[in-house]
């Protein structure tokens, strides 16, 4: 009779030990911005400071979340190359991270290198003017790119190919290139890949979008499994208010979305995605997103059960996901 009553006491406490556990994820996939592990780091990890004087090099930095992380990382002491396009945006963007190192980084701390990364053939010429700016390069932060909107069967052939050269190809031609860098100098560098929700769950309406930062993460998790000395970080933003609409391709090529951020726009800001992004390099993560609620709660359905995301899907509706996408409430048209 004993040995009965403490078995049914056992089971009764591994019962309500897996309801708790569960319901406290589930809690906690609802409330956090971020996953668990980064919400955990940001509280008890390393902070950004550990990453003072460091050099890290940001491509897509004139806007934006690459803009943002740029400012935290200044402010934080650590040494920068800004890249992208827009020249006088990028000069905008150091002045605005010498401000915000408040006398600790000087004007040579703060590279400016105007760069299209389609221009595949000079990324080494690129590379070489960074490496001989600073002498080193501790982190490359893969952030540059675009976004689409997209029904997937009207999607012209073209768009995928020109989506796939800036989204993916470049960025693993300079990930490579970076990667060579750091094996022949034995420098134990890092790679931060900017991915997103779409990296880790198909998202309705996106298709080659979501393809192409699905194939980013086929490149780098093997890299990280590869087991070289290079620390790979892939972090997926959420819906993030920043100009990101504005040049989204579509289905047909030359064309942009040209969609502007309003003033009600629910999403995160890109100001707390770079924060999160910051915290996840300092910590080198493998995998790590962010996004409000309740976004963190699809990613983790999308990612651990993938039975309740069709149904999930389904009930929410496809026109419901592209208004939280878009930053815009739930009743609106
Ligand atoms: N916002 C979101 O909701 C969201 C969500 C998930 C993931 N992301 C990812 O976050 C990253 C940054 O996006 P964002 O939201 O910050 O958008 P953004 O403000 O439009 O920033 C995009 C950046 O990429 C640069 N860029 C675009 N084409 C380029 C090219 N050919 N060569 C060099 N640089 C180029 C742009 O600079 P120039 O125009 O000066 O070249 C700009 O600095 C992207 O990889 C995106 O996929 C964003």
């Amino acid at each position: 009779m004993n040995v009965l009553f403490s078995n049914m006491f056992l089971f009764s406490l591994i019962g309500i030990c897996v309801a708790l556990y569960y319901t406290i994820q589930f809690i906690a996939f609802y409330l956090l911005d971020s996953d668990i592990e980064l919400f955990i780091l940001s509280k008890l990890g390393k902070p950004i400071d550990t990453l003072r004087g460091k050099v890290v090099w940001i491509t897509g930095a004139s806007s934006g979340i690459g803009r943002d992380l740029a400012i935290i990382l200044a402010k934080h002491g650590v040494r920068l190359c800004v890249s992208s396009r827009k020249l006088s945006e990028l000069m905008k963007v150091k002045q605005e991270c010498l401000d915000a190192s408040r006398g600790y980084l000087h004007a040579n701390d703060v590279f400016v290198l105007q760069m299209d990364m389609l221009d595949i053939e000079h990324h080494g010429k690129y590379f070489k003017q960074v490496i001989d700016h600073f002498k080193t390069l501790d982190i490359l932060v893969n952030n540059a790119g675009r976004s689409q909107r997209a029904e997937w069967h009207t999607i012209q052939l073209k768009v995928d190919r020109e989506l796939f050269e800036l989204d993916v190809f470049a960025v693993v031609n300079l990930s490579r290139i970076a990667l060579n860098y750091f094996l022949k100098n034995s420098v134990q560098g890092q790679i931060g890949v900017t991915s997103s929700i779409t990296g880790l769950v198909g998202f309705p309406n996106s298709a080659t979008y979501t393809a192409a930062k699905h194939a980013l993460h086929g490149y780098f998790e093997t890299l990280q499994n590869e087991g070289f000395c290079v620390d790979v970080t892939i972090f997926c933003p959420g819906p993030t208010a920043t100009n990101f609409l504005q040049e989204c391709f579509t289905n047909k090529p030359g064309e942009k979305i040209n969609q502007r951020t309003n003033p009600g726009d629910r999403r995160m800001t890109s100001e707390r995605c770079a924060h999160l992004y910051a915290i996840a390099l300092a910590n080198k993560t493998y995998l790590s997103w962010a996004g409000r609620c309740p976004m963190n709660f699809i990613y983790y359905i999308g990612c651990y059960y993938p039975n309740v995301k069709r149904l999930l899907i389904k009930t929410f509706g496809i026109a419901n996901l592209d208004k939280l996408r878009n930053g815009q409430p739930l009743g609106s048209n």
